[in-house]
């Protein structure tokens, strides 16, 4: 069976719902899944290698840049090949502010500019994830796995 990561940065846990969304979605459907926290988990690189299927999330902060506990990832990506490897990116923002899920944006294109393939959904979600949101994040799961059952 694929192996899946979900990787997420949240201050306030409305990325970590969208997360746990998505890890509970793949979970019934016997994936093997694996979930760290930026900010609590040790992530190294290398072991991006080891996954068929890589979901990303992030919360936008100031700016909207990448968070803080997710920046050192974020450098040390080129150290990786991700050439044709799949990925997919999602997070909570507010549109309150000038670019909404910012983040979200930067990460996914770090990857893609670093060759990796893209699950063609970024998922952006608006605070606290409702119940129609976390349908989205399910959806946003299916989408990625039948990539993987396709060979992307
Ligand atoms: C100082 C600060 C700056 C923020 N800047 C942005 C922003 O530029 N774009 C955006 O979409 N959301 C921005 N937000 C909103 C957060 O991304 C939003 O509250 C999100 O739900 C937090 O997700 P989390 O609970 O996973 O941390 C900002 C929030 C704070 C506190």
């Amino acid at each position: 069976m694929d192996k899946v990561l979900i990787l997420y940065a949240s201050s306030t846990g409305n990325t970590e719902m969208m997360a746990e969304a998505i890890v509970s979605y793949l979970k019934n459907r016997s994936y093997t899944v694996v979930s760290k926290s930026f900010e609590f988990d040790t992530i190294d690189v290398k072991e991006l290698l080891d996954y068929d299927l890589v979901l990303i999330g992030t919360h936008s902060g100031d700016d909207g840049q990448i968070p803080f506990e997710a920046e050192h990832f974020y450098d040390e990506l080129e150290d990786v090949d991700l050439s044709g490897r799949l990925f997919g990116v999602f997070g909570s923002g507010e549109s309150f502010y000038d670019i909404f899920c910012e983040s979200v944006e930067i990460m996914g294109d770090r990857l893609a500019q670093l060759g990796a393939s893209l699950v063609p959904t970024r998922l952006k979600v608006e605070l606290e994830p409702d119940k129609k949101d976390i349908e989205r994040c399910e959806h946003f799961a299916e989408q990625s796995c039948s990539l993987l059952s396709i060979g992307i």
